[in-house]
C-alpha cells in the first residue's frame, strides 16, 4: 500500500489535529515525521479538547498505530506530561505508541540554548515557541545529537553530559540574562527518560516499510506549515525542519513513489503566530474579529495569533512545493457575519503585479492586491452537508479551487470532530 500525508499550507495551526483525528478511522498507521513539542494539534471529540504536542493526533482511535518517525525531535520532559495527559483515556501506550530510535532528545539545554538565542537576537527574534527545536536540529545536522536509541546505551549519561558542557559553554558565549537551576532542569530530564524507556522503540522505516508490503494504509501528520519550512518558508522566520511533502520521505524513511494523495489543509483567512513577514496581516477591526471569533490564540504558548485574508499567492506556492491532490478547508465558521471578504490573488512587487511568492515578502517589497468576495450572514456550525452551505460560501470555494486548481473536498464548520463537511 501507499501513504498519504496531510500537511498544513500556511504558517501552522490550520487545524491539522482536528483533521487527523477525523481521517484516522481510514488508517491503519498514523504518523509524525518532523517537528517536535512546538506542535500544539488541537482534538475536539465527546466534549472533551485535548492538545497532542509531539504524539500523533490518531491517537483516540482503538485501532490504530501511532508512530513517532525518525525526522522528529522529542522532549522527555514534555512528552512525559503529554503521557499523563493520556491517562484517563485508557489507551494502550506501548501498544499503540511507536518511537524510532533515530528521533533526536531535545535536552534541557537545548531549550535554554533557544532562549538564549533569542535573548541575544531582541527585536529580530524569530519568536520561536522557545521548546528547544532549532539547537536541536543544529546539532542533528551537525552531527553532535543525543538519539532516543541513545537511551538504551550504558554510556547514556557520559553521552548526556559531554553534550550539555559543551551547551553550557555556548549558552555562556551568548552573554544575556537566563535564569535557569541546571540541576533541578537534568533530574526532571533523567526522571522522565527513565520513564520513556519504558516504552516502545523501533527502527520505524522498517516498520513502515514492512507494514506497507502488509498492506497497511499510513498517514503521515505534519506538523507547521509550508511557510515555515526551513527552504520554503519565510528564512530566517521559520522552524528547523522540512515541514513540506519531501519531509515525509526524509522523516519516516519512505521513499518518493510510495507517497499518494496529498492533502492540503487551510484555514479561509490566515493566521501567524511569531516573526516574521504576513503580507496580508489586518491591523483593523476586520483581524481583531476573526481573532475574537477563531478563538486565535497559540495552542502551546497561548501567544495572539495574528491574522489576515486569504492569501492565495502564497497558497498556489504552498500546493506546488507539496503537490497539493486534495484541499481541506477549515474555520469556514469564523468568516460569517463579514459582508464583504478580500482575498489576495496577486502581489505587487517592485511595481509589477507578481502571482508568485518572490524572495522578499516583507512589507516594504510587497504589496497584496485583492479580490473582493460576498460574504454570508448564516451560522455554519450546525451545518451538516455541502448543499446547506450558503451560495456566498459555495462561491468563495469555487473561486479557491480554480485559482488553485486543486478541488476542496471537505469544508470545516467548527472545531469538534463531527462538524466537519465531506464534499
Ligand atoms: P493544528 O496545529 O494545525 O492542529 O491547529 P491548532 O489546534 O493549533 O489550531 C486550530 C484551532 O482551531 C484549534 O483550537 C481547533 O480546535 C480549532 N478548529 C479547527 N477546525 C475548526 C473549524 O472549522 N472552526 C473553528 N471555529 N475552529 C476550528
Ligand atoms: P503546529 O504544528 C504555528 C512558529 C513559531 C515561530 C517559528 C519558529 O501547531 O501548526 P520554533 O519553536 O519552531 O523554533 O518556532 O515557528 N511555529 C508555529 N506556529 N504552529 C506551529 O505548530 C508552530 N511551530 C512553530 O511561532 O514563529
Ligand atoms: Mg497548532
Amino acid at each position: 500500500m501507499t501513504v498519504d500525508l496531510l500537511l498544513g499550507l500556511q504558517w501552522g495551526d490550520e487545524g491539522k489535529g482536528k483533521i487527523v483525528d477525523v481521517l484516522t478511522s481510514k488508517y491503519d498507521i498514523i504518523a509524525r515525521f518532523q517537528g517536535g513539542p512546538n506542535a500544539g494539534h488541537t482534538l475536539e471529540f465527546d466534549g472533551i479538547k485535548h492538545v497532542l504536542r509531539t504524539i500523533p493526533s490518531g491517537i483516540f482511535h482503538k485501532n490504530s498505530v501511532n508512530i513517532i518517525g525518525n525526522g522528529v525531535v522529542m522532549d522527555p520532559v514534555v512528552f512525559q506530561k503529554e503521557i499523563e495527559g493520556l491517562e484517563k483515556f485508557n489507551i494502550d501506550i506501548q501498544s499503540r505508541l511507536l518511537i524510532s530510535r533515530k528521533a533526536h532528545l531535545i535536552l534541557p539545554t537545548h531549550r535554554l540554548l533557544d532562549a538564549a538565542s533569542e535573548a541575544s537576537k531582541g527585536k529580530a527574534k524569530i519568536g520561536s515557541t522557545l521548546k528547544g527545536i532549532g539547537p536541536t536540529y543544529m546539532d542533528k545536522t551537525g552531527r553532535n545529537g543525543l538519539r532516543v536509541g541513545d537511551i538504551e546505551l550504558d554510556n547514556f549519561e557520559e553521552l548526556y553530559r559531554h553534550l550539555a558542557d559543551k551547551h553550557q559553554a555556548m549558552i555562556d558565549f551568548y552573554n544575556v540574562d537566563l535564569q535557569y537551576d541546571l540541576a533541578e532542569l537534568e533530574a526532571e530530564f533523567f526522571a522522565a527518560v527513565k520513564e520513556l524507556k519504558k516504552l516502545t522503540f523501533i527502527d520505524s522505516e522498517e516498520y513502515l516499510n514492512k507494514a506497507m508490503k502488509e498492506g497497511k494504509t499510513i498517514l503521515a501528520e505534519g506538523a507547521q506549515g509550508s511557510l515555515l519550512d526551513i527552504d520554503f518558508g519565510t528564512y530566517p522566520f521559520v522552524t528547523s525542519s522540512n515541514t513540506t511533502a519531501a519531509g515525509a520521505c526524509t522523516g519516516l524513511g519512505i521513499a518518493p513513489n510510495r507517497v499518494k494523495d496529498v492533502f492540503g489543509i487551510f484555514k479561509a483567512y490566515t493566521t501567524r503566530v511569531g516573526s516574521g513577514p504576513f503580507p496580508t496581516e489586518l491591523f483593523d477591526e476586520d483581524g481583531a474579529t476573526m481573532a475574537r471569533v477563531g478563538n486565535e490564540f497559540g495552542s502551546v504558548t497561548g501567544r495572539a495569533r495574528r491574522c489576515g485574508w486569504l492569501d492565495l499567492v502564497a497558497l498556489k506556492y504552498a500546493v506546488q512545493v507539496n503537490g497539493v491532490t486534495a484541499l481541506y478547508m477549515m474555520k469556514g465558521d469564523v468568516l460569517s457575519g463579514f459582508d464583504t471578504l478580500k482575498v489576495c490573488t496577486a502581489y505587487k512587487y517592485k511595481g509589477q503585479e507578481i502571482n508568485h511568492l518572490p524572495y522578499n515578502i516583507e512589507p516594504e517589497n510587497v504589496e497584496p492586491i485583492f479580490v473582493e468576495k460576498k460574504g454570508w450572514a448564516a451560522d455554519l456550525t450546525g451545518m451538516t452537508t455541502y448543499e446547506q452551505l450558503p451560495a456566498e460560501l459555495k462561491e468563495y470555494i469555487e473561486f479557491i479551487e480554480k485559482e488553485l486548481e486543486v478541488p476542496i473536498k471537505v469544508v470545516s464548520v467548527g472545531p469538534d470532530r463531527t462538524q466537519t463537511i465531506m464534499k
